[in-house]
């Protein structure tokens, strides 16, 4: 018995398990009950007498021994297994799909950016106006055809609620809310009743623009947009500006820039005159700034209203309009490389 024993503790001290199933081999081979030591532990009856301390001594050491052995083992591979379950954080994670910015956002961005880095900050006013912001106190005669129902979607009448057809209601809420110098952005969204085709919606985008303070001349405009045209579409931008009417501002114009599709050359986007109109501005009416409560004897200032559609096209070449509000991802999905 002593020589099994001997030759066993041998074999445990030398066990080793590659898996976690070899190593229940092992354990059933040795410590089940019908293992290896567990029928020595029988046989231990018949041990002699004078035998059975020093015996016993040894089937316990190699009991224990075994013990063990197999819970190192066992620890290992836990361990192991562990390891394997834990998230793999040097793997490449699965793609995820970024959404893209609307075109009109990008643009709207461009231009906020571009203004505001000569000092414009940002101001907002509501969609659905008053009379007196959108028209009333912007100059328009009472009979003027925007406040015609069939060019202005009214909400309700006297007292007249309707949705704006131009952000320069935000000039009259900014004038009439602080005193200059102001110098502001208001992009928005405005409402006009036109029948839907590729070239116009019943709704669309505009950024306004103005600026008053002691001594603003039209040569201050004209900088500014001048500065604007070459940000947005290139140094070797040129600009014109027409003599207009708007009753908001006097003296009034149209700016047009030089074709940036053709270069000036003339093609079917600028009617091959080589020019195309982006915005319309002036100095601020007198009768304006005292409708809004702004002393124009102190005061003067200039204002333009450009549309983000028009210059979205002029960038991107997106010849319909309703592309814009159709919400199609094949189109918006193109703009996934704009910032
Ligand atoms: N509000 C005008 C429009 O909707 C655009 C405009 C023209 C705005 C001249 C201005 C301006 O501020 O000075 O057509």
């Amino acid at each position: 018995m002593k020589d099994r024993i001997s030759e066993l503790l041998e074999e445990v001290s030398k066990m080793s398990a590659e898996n976690a199933d070899q190593l229940e081999a092992l354990r059933i081979k040795y410590l089940s009950k019908k293992g290896e030591i567990s029928s020595l532990f029988n046989d231990f009856k018949n041990v002699a007498a004078e035998q059975k301390r020093e015996i016993g001594g040894l089937l316990n050491e190699l009991k224990t021994k075994a013990t063990e052995r197999i819970a190192e083992m066992k620890a290992e591979f836990d361990a192991q297994q562990a390891k394997a379950d834990a998230p793999d954080v040097t793997r490449t994670p699965d793609p995820i799909e970024v959404g893209t910015r609307h075109p009109l956002s990008l643009v709207k961005n461009e231009i906020v950016d571009i203004f505001s880095r000569i000092g414009f900050s940002i101001a907002e006013g509501p969609e659905v106006e008053d009379d007196w912001h959108v028209f009333s106190a912007l100059n328009f005669p009472p009979e003027h055809p925007a406040r015609d129902m069939q060019d202005t979607f009214f909400i309700t009448r006297e007292p007249d609620v309707l949705l704006r057809t131009h952000t320069s209601s935000v000039q009259s809420r900014v004038m009439t809310s602080q005193q200059p110098p102001i110098r502001v952005l208001c992009p928005g969204r405005v409402y006009r009743n036109e029948a839907i085709s590729y070239r116009a919606h019943c709704f669309f985008h505009q950024v306004e623009g103005l600026y008053i303070d002691k001594n603003i001349s039209f040569a201050d405009l004209k900088q500014a947009l001048l500065y604007f045209a070459k940000e947005m579409f290139g140094e070797q931008t040129q600009i014109r500006l027409r003599p207009s009417y708007f009753p908001f501002t006097e003296p009034s114009a149209e700016m047009d820039i030089s074709c940036n599709i053709c270069g000036g050359e003339g093609c079917a986007f600028c009617k091959n005159t080589g020019w195309v109109e982006i915005l319309g501005c002036g100095m601020v009416d007198p009768a304006v700034l005292e409708a809004c409560g702004i002393d124009s004897k102190v005061y003067s200032g200039y204002a333009f209203g450009l549309g983000v559609e028009r210059i979205t096209n002029l960038k991107y070449r997106v010849k319909d309009l309703r592309m814009f509000s159709e919400n199609d991802v094949r189109f918006l999905d193109q703009f996934k490389s704009a910032f």
